[in-house]
């Protein structure tokens, strides 16, 4: 059977779904992998060490996909809406592997339904202990928390450590790190490394011994709300509006001694919860500086703009638009070995053909269309052919 790993063609996107390292794994397990010329490039993976680990050129997607039994991808792939028909090449019955934003893209899922295509949403991996090796929310968050810290330093006038120097000491730098999942508990370590003071919250109240771990100081709204706020799956519930309320007095006397926010709360499926106010940024020394990781989901911060930098009472909020995607060479080698340790359940243990265990929970939670129906119950309501 044949692999094919397409070129992602969104100008926020540098990532690729294989690396050559994986194409080797991909040669082992039998299969036969074409990869869409300068897929890698951004990743600073090359067509030549394509080629050194066993996969062919494909000059066009038209190319790759031809033969394809299995596409391989980060986002998913372009409608001919959207100015390239890519989704138009699958041929029936493809497995397509990616990031495939099902809670957005809901238009997508009818036509890979119509298009019997057989897709399988990465984003939608359970929170398992077997499905860790395959889970790309935290392989990708991880990376996002990281770089959300060097971002801030880039743009923050000041320095992070405390330093005694002959003309006079530096304070250390304030950062407040709001939602202490993945991203959070990432850019809490990383700030904490840089030197800074750190606290963070959240509205589950069992991040706060994760949070304490790391050295850095918890803050939340204590109800009986909280207990309740986490969803089997381990992720955050909407909150009440009394909750809210609550929630934004403490952190309206909290951000004001804050050099640095970094904003990483987020709900699946529904719009980023508005946690920082105009109010709450004028309130901020001048010089802050924001970085709103749920910007693509609407925002944590009211004036951030996606892939922008705004300027607003002295303060810097960035929205960085894909931020896994600036450190494209680790967030490439990560994901691919997530979508190789999922290609691998669904794959024969040899012969390079595909087995694919239907009834195993990670295939049922992550697939959205087989046998040319959407057959993923979370999403049946919300397609529109
Ligand atoms: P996420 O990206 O969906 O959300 C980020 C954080 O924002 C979460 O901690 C969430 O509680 C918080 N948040 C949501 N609304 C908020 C609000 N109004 N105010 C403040 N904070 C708010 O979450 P992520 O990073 O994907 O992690 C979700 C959960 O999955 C965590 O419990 C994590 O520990 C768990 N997890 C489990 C894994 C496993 O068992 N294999 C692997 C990775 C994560």
């Amino acid at each position: 059977m044949q692999i094919a790993i397409l070129r992602e063609r969104r100008p926020y996107e540098s990532r690729v779904a294989a690396t050559p390292d994986t194409v080797k794994k991909y040669k082992a397990l039998g299969y036969d992998v074409l990869v869409e010329r300068g897929a890698g490039v951004r990743a600073a993976c090359l067509d030549d060490s394509y080629v050194a680990a066993g996969a062919r050129i494909a000059a066009t997607p038209a190319e790759a996909l031809q033969s394809a039994d299995v596409v391989l991808t980060v986002q998913r792939p372009l409608r001919a809406d959207e100015g390239e028909d890519i989704v138009g090449l699958l041929k029936p019955g493809v497995l397509l592997v990616g990031m495939l934003n099902p809670y957005a893209a809901t238009q997508d899922l009818a036509l890979y339904a119509e298009r019997n295509v057989v897709a399988l949403a990465m984003e939608l991996v359970p929170r398992i202990t077997r499905a860790q090796s395959m889970d790309v929310l935290s392989s990708q968050s991880n990376l996002a928390g990281y770089k959300a810290v060097l971002e801030a330093a880039a743009h923050f006038g000041r320095v992070f450590p405390m330093m005694v120097t002959a003309a006079g000491t530096l304070a250390p730098a304030r950062v407040f790190v709001m939602g202490a999942g993945v991203a959070g508990l990432q850019a809490i370590a990383t700030a904490k490394r840089l030197g800074a003071i750190v606290s963070a919250t959240d509205v589950r109240a069992v991040a706060r011994e994760q949070v304490q771990s790391l050295g850095a100081t918890f803050v939340m709204v204590e109800s009986d709300e909280t207990a309740k706020a986490e969803t089997t799956g381990g992720y955050a519930k909407e909150m009440s509006a009394d909750y809210q309320k609550r929630q934004a007095e403490l952190v309206a006397s909290t951000i004001q001694k804050q050099d640095i926010v970094i904003c990483t709360a987020l709900i699946p499926g529904r719009a980023a919860p508005r946690l920082v106010t105009e109010d709450m940024v004028r309130s901020m020394k001048p010089g802050s500086v924001v970085v709103d990781l749920a910007v693509e989901q609407g925002g944590n911060c009211a004036l951030s703009r996606a892939g922008e930098v705004v300027q607003a009472h002295g303060v810097t909020i960035l929205g960085p638009r894909n931020i896994p995607s600036f450190l494209p060479i680790d967030a490439s080698a990560l994901y691919a070995r997530n979508v190789l340790a999922l290609v691998t359940l669904l794959s024969a243990p040899a012969g390079g053909t595909l087995s694919v265990p239907w009834d195993d929970a990670i295939v049922q939670d992550m697939t959205l269309t087989r046998g040319g129906a959407l057959v993923h119950p979370q999403f049946q309501t919300d397609v529109r052919p």
